[in-house]
């Protein structure tokens, strides 16, 4: 999985991916992060990627030639090895889609993704007609840029990549996977602060501890994100009605 990110700060994202699981992915090949600095594309003899808005008001906006010609430079790379390759193009903004686990899923699939992070007070509509497929917000708040947003998608979207995540089990399991949060868990030693682990994790019947982390995953999903609860019970039709009401 090969993720292009034209930003105008490149080290931020660089630095931002380089540690931890998603560091050893890179550098074991199961994903590749190309940062390409936005400015490398201007034909402004002074640099300048930005100007002001017409119409009026506050704040720059990043023009059309050099994300245009970035993303020229980036497709035409990826053709170099993939004749005829149409990589979707996501730009990260407020104004998008919010990005949940499925369309992690989904993203995952593709070979080579291509994120827009915009700064300033956005980018020139022209630019995002011509070359964007998807516009995708991370949450109903403003950050300052799409650097950090894309971060978390590719976090999000790598951690799916087979290879990434060294147990395949943990991409499976964890909460979101089938629509719930994940159940509580617990590690040594059995009994701290007074608090003991729950019997029916030590008893090693397998079977009795699936079906004790459903329920927990159930009673957790209903009372920490009952938007997601009422979801998973509409889509989960063959679990009867009475058993639901008693959790
Ligand atoms: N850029 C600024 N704020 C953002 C958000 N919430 N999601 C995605 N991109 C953004």
């Amino acid at each position: 999985m090969n993720f292009h990110i034209m930003t105008l700060f490149p080290d931020m994202i660089r630095r931002g991916l380089e540690t931890s699981i998603l560091g050893r992915a890179k550098e074991a090949g199961y994903i590749s992060i190309d940062a390409v600095n936005i400015r490398d594309y201007t034909i402004d003899k002074h640099k300048k990627v930005d100007d002001y808005t017409y119409g009026g008001g506050a704040g720059m906006l990043m023009q059309a030639q050099p994300i245009y010609d970035c993303h020229k430079a980036i497709v035409e790379n990826i053709r170099k090895e993939k004749e005829g390759a149409n990589p979707r193009v996501i730009y990260v903004t407020p104004q998008g889609k919010v990005f949940d686990q499925s369309m992690a899923r989904e993203f995952a699939r593709e070979d080579d993704l291509i994120f827009l992070c915009g700064h300033y007070e956005g980018v020139d509509e022209r630019v995002l007609e011509e070359i964007v497929t998807d516009y995708i917000s991370i949450g109903d708040y403003v950050l300052t840029g799409g650097e950090l947003p894309a971060m978390v998608m590719i976090d999000a979207i790598s951690r799916l990549v087979p290879g990434v995540l060294n147990n395949s089990d943990s991409a499976e399991t964890e909460s979101f996977q089938d629509g719930l949060l994940e159940y509580p868990q617990y590690s040594r030693p059995e009994e701290w602060m007074g608090k003991k682990v729950p019997e029916i994790l030590l008893s090693g019947n397998h079977a009795k501890v699936d079906e004790w982390r459903l329920e927990q995953s159930k009673l957790r999903t209903k009372e920490r994100r009952p938007d997601l609860y009422e979801k998973w019970v509409l889509e989960h039709p063959e679990v009867p009605k009475k058993k639901r009401r008693k959790k």
